[in-house]
């Protein structure tokens, strides 16, 4: 299977489906031998037209909102789990007809909310923290500080824990098998002694297993050892990890500008489009391209919006860019378009997949109307 760039409308994001079946094979190894349940995280990834791809080997969804849940549960189906930093009074009643797992942040929203989640017969959990710090970058770090996010073990409240079916912690962002190695150690140490009341613990996203060199092994030891010690179910929910590596945003130059350097336009916008490249911030990969100086001729590539640091970043090619070339920006499809907005009303990219049998499967394309109905 081979991705035919020359065939592609831009800008797109194309979905590999080999290779997202690639990283999901692994992902049913991982289940196979450790005896735990990968559900996806619609918040890295929700390309729901390859949901029927993704429903064969992962258990479900866990959604971050009302509508991330409605999607769940109209396009996957399988088990709807729903955290969120605080719920509302006007979205709760309707996230409850769609959940079937709910994790509460904090003991005042399991007081507020609880017994109404009970008599749904939802299966309902205790967000904690387990104050381990395995990421780096303080806006992806879930246990800094001063984070809002979940029950620090000074906070909790053991004497209301009846009705609290799970545990769940969510510590890591892009990180190995020993991260997590770590973190169950402090989840251990902080909130051992209730776990063995528990019937499910959800050890979070984060877990980065379809990138080459993770310690599976590790992964593998660490869930199916756990399981076995307190006889619980354990599920993981990562988002990044399913869209990990499965196809790339290809943009057209549109123009080459010269202000102390040669500087090439983009038909996308990394404000836009590739948010991440600006708020992490990180370097995609180019295809073909090195790093400044190492070919022949550096370009910076600058997005199509009126916003000064809309930039790539720089970039060596072989070849002098010209207008119309395509430039193939690797690895977009988690956290991009689940991200995207219309700044500038520029256009959103469209999205299609490459099929495993070579063909091109155009699934959307976006105008003027989702420019204009997201305002009023
Ligand atoms: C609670 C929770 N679960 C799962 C995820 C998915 O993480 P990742 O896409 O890094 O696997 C996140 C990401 O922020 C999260 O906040």
């Amino acid at each position: 299977m081979t991705l035919d760039i020359s065939r592609i409308p831009t800008p797109c994001y194309v979905l590999e489906e080999e290779k997202l079946r690639a990283n999901l094979n692994l992902m049913e190894q991982v289940q196979q031998a450790s005896g735990g349940k990968i559900i996806l995280a619609l918040k890295g990834y929700a390309m729901w037209s390859t949901f029927p791809i993704i429903r064969e080997v992962l258990h479900g969804c866990t959604a971050s909102s009302l509508n991330e849940a409605r999607l769940a549960a109209e396009e996957f189906g399988k088990e709807v789990h729903v955290y969120a930093p605080a719920y509302t009074d006007a979205e709760f009643p309707e996230i409850l007809k769609l959940a079937h797992h709910i994790t509460f942040n904090s003991f005042n929203q399991w007081a507020k909310f609880g017994q109404r989640a009970l008599a749904a017969g939802v299966s309902c959990a205790i967000r904690v923290n387990p104050q381990v710090s395995e990421v780096a970058v303080d806006m992806y770090n879930p246990c800094g500080s001063t984070s809002r996010l979940g029950v620090t073990p000074e906070e909790f409240q053991p004497e209301a824990l009846e009705g609290i079916e799970g545990l769940h912690f969510h510590a890591l962002c892009e990180c190995g098998a020993e991260s997590l190695e770590r973190t169950l150690a402090a989840f251990e140490q902080h909130f051992g002694q209730w776990i063995p009341q528990m019937k499910w613990i959800n050890f979070g996203g984060g877990h980065l297993m379809t990138r080459e060199g993770y310690d599976l092994e590790l992964l593998i030891r660490l869930v199916k050892e756990f399981r076995e010690r307190y006889d619980v179910e354990v599920y993981l929910e990562p988002g990044g990890a399913v869209g990990w590596q499965t196809g790339p945003l290809v943009a057209s130059v549109l123009d080459i500008v010269h202000n102390n350097m040669d500087i090439a336009i983009l038909d996308t916008s990394a404000a836009a489009h590739m948010p991440d490249v600006l708020e992490m911030p990180y370097r995609p990969k180019v295809r073909h391209a090195g790093e400044p100086g190492e070919k022949p001729f550096t370009y910076r590539l600058g997005g199509n919006t009126c916003l000064a640091g809309d930039v790539i970043g720089d970039y060596a090619f072989d070849k002098p860019l010209q207008t119309g070339d395509k430039i193939v920006l690797e690895d977009m499809i988690h956290y991009t378009f689940v991200k995207n907005t219309t700044f500038n009303g520029v256009n959103l990219p469209s999205l299609a997949i490459w099929t495993a049998n070579d063909q091109l499967r155009m699934i959307r394309t976006f105008g003027y109307q989702e420019f204009k109905n997201r305002l009023s």
